[in-house]
């Protein structure tokens, strides 16, 4: 039986914070091999690279999630003992619930709310000398994102909330005082949250049955019991902080609309759909998730190697997108390449991969593609604006990272077309 080849390194932890995203796919490259192995915060780690270990990863028969994502990404980013931590039935009711948000008619939902969102900040930014879109942009989805999941919002709330859903997101890879400043917003959030699933249970707020503050409060686990109140809260959360997050997305969509600029062009006059083109380069080009790890369920043996029951196991997610076996020319920013694409679920997987249902794949990914095609179509279209000089650059060490600036525009003025 071959062995698995090993990284010398005594433990790697301390390397995939400093080097952060490129971490895993240098080591593949490295080692000339799409699996190997490291040690990580003292444990055996299998790393997989590619659309066939993506494949291998996404059978839910091989591996588990309990045990697999460490306590501060669960303190940070998700809630501790989250959908991302289930298993077997208790994963698939718990998703059933995640899933029934995302029929059309609860996205088209979304759309509309949002796109009243961009014309009142567009109204906003014209009276302002310069924006800072990312954060902008956290308000607009944080808004909308509320309004949506039936979830109370007042005004002036409104810039503390968007900012905290923020920092959850960008804890999750921080040491020292990011990790804590995210620690902290998802102790405030999940108090917030824990109020509104108590109150709607007492019957003195009633959001309408197709939200998800409705769904989440009344959802019933396989044993036939009510979410606790906690866990209700964390589930809500994971409904709305993420479409907060696509914000970041966006900002990555200006720098593609500014850097490449001809694309503009198409986008207006295509007869075709080329926002979902655009779109789909900017998840593939741009880094978001670094990799998600998983847990051996039992011992089983692939490609002649054997994985321990219990070993941890990641998937590179962002080496996934940039290795030329399977996209031509990758550090090329080439919307085209997804004109003949066709979806496997395993070779693009900026946001999982795999069976939505039965797997653990992003519940909010065509919601995701859906809120960047309207901000794409609305950055190019519905406003103009200047792009002064600014450092647009992006540190892969950092995750998540976002242009450093994030995206300065000014002379801000609408055209009168809808976003
Ligand atoms: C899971 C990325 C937006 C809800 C995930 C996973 C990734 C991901 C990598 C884990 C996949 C795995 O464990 O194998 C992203 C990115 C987003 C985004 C980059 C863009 C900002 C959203 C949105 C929603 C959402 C908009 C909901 C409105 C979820 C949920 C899970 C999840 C509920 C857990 C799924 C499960 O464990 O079965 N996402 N996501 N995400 N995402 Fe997203």
């Amino acid at each position: 039986m071959p062995q698995i080849i090993r990284d010398p390194k005594f433990d790697s932890t301390l390397d995939v914070l400093r080097q952060g995203y490129t971490f895993l796919y240098d080591r593949s490259r490295k080692f000339d091999s799409d699996i190997f192995q490291i040690r990580l915060m003292g444990m055996k780690a299998i790393c997989l690279h590619g659309p066939e270990a993506a494949e291998l990863f996404y059978d839910p028969e091989y591996f588990i999630r309990k045990g697999a994502i460490p306590r501060r990404v669960q303190t940070t980013l998700m809630g501790v003992d989250a959908i991302q931590t289930r298993d077997n039935g208790e994963h698939r009711c718990r998703k059933e619930l995640f899933m029934s948000l995302m029929t059309p008619e609860s996205r088209q939902r979304l759309m509309g709310l949002l796109a009243k969102e961009w014309q009142r900040y567009a109204q906003k930014w014209e009276q302002i000398e310069q924006v800072v879109l990312f954060n902008e942009v956290q308000e607009i989805l944080c808004r909308a994102a509320c309004a949506w999941a039936g979830v109370p919002l007042q005004d002036e709330e409104v810039p503390t909330r968007a900012r905290e859903f923020g920092n959850m997101v960008d804890g999750f890879g921080g040491v020292g005082p990011r990790h804590w400043r995210g620690k902290q917003a998802r102790i405030r959030g999940e108090k917030w949250m824990r109020g509104i699933i108590r109150a709607i249970r007492a019957g003195e707020l009633q959001p309408t049955v197709d939200t998800a503050a409705y769904k989440v409060a009344w959802h019933r686990e396989p044993d036939g019991k009510l979410l606790d109140v906690q866990m209700a809260a964390i589930e809500l959360m994971n409904a709305v902080r993420p479409i907060v997050a696509i914000a970041t997305y966006i900002t990555f969509a200006a720098v593609a609309l500014h850097e490449y600029s001809p694309y503009r062009q198409r986008l207006r006059n295509s007869s075709e759909d080329y926002a979902e083109l655009f779109v789909q380069e900017v998840r593939r080009y741009f880094p978001f998730t670094p990799f998600v790890g998983a847990i051996v369920r039992d011992d089983f043996t692939w490609h002649d190697f054997h994985f321990p029951k219990g070993t941890m196991v990641l998937l590179d997610v962002y080496g996934a997108n940039r290795d030329e076996r399977w996209w031509q020319d990758p550090e090329v920013f080439w919307p085209d390449r997804f004109r003949h694409w066709q979806d496997n679920a395993y070779d693009f997987i900026p946001q999982g991969g795999g069976d939505f249902l039965t797997g653990h794949r992003c519940a909010g990914e065509w919601i995701t593609i859906e809120v960047m095609k309207q901000a794409v179509h609305f950055l190019n279209d519905g406003i103009t604006y200047d792009v002064p000089a600014q450092d647009l650059r992006y540190d892969l060490t950092r995750m998540p990272t976002l242009p450093a600036s994030g995206f300065l525009m000014t002379r801000v003025h609408r055209t009168g077309k809808a976003a």
